[in-house]
């Protein structure tokens, strides 16, 4: 028997965009109530997910697509579509009755996310947070602060 690791939220998690940091709080929720669900609540799970993963994921590749964004965000766009085309694949599966499908599926987003979070939100968090800072990392305004 296989063991499953749930999905809880850690602060190692957080990239420091609160909007980001908010959403990924979000997605740590859906996917450990897919972990967790029933059977006959996994349809209902799975659905919530794919509205949150389609929010998510179309919100961050607005910003990506920003044509100030400096470049390299075809591999970030490309892994939010792997992911919800796969969510759409095991809808159809689920809706046979696969119901262990989306929990494979939901186990696989628990390994995905650190990394897609440390690799390519945190490079978008910094971005934006540069941005909306004219351009001067937060840790300076924090310091100015003080
Ligand atoms: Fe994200
Ligand atoms: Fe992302």
């Amino acid at each position: 028997m296989t063991t499953i690791q749930t999905f809880t939220w850690s602060d190692r998690y957080l990239l420091g965009h609160q909007s980001i940091d908010d959403t990924h709080r979000e997605f740590v929720e859906h996917v450990r109530t897919l972990q967790e669900a029933r059977d006959t609540d996994i349809p209902e799970a799975l659905e919530a997910f794919i509205r949150h993963a389609e929010a998510h994921f179309t919100q961050e590749n607005a910003w990506l697509n920003a044509p100030d964004f400096p470049g390299g965000g075809e591999c970030h766009i490309e892994e939010h579509e792997k992911v919800l085309s796969s969510a759409y694949d095991v809808r159809e599966v689920v809706a046979q009755g696969r119901y262990d499908v989306a929990r494979a599926y939901a186990q696989a987003l628990v390994g995905w996310f650190p990394g897609h979070a440390d690799y390519m939100d945190s490079a978008l968090a910094t971005w934006l947070v540069k941005r909306s800072h004219n351009g001067r990392p937060l840790v300076f305004r924090r310091m100015e602060a003080v």
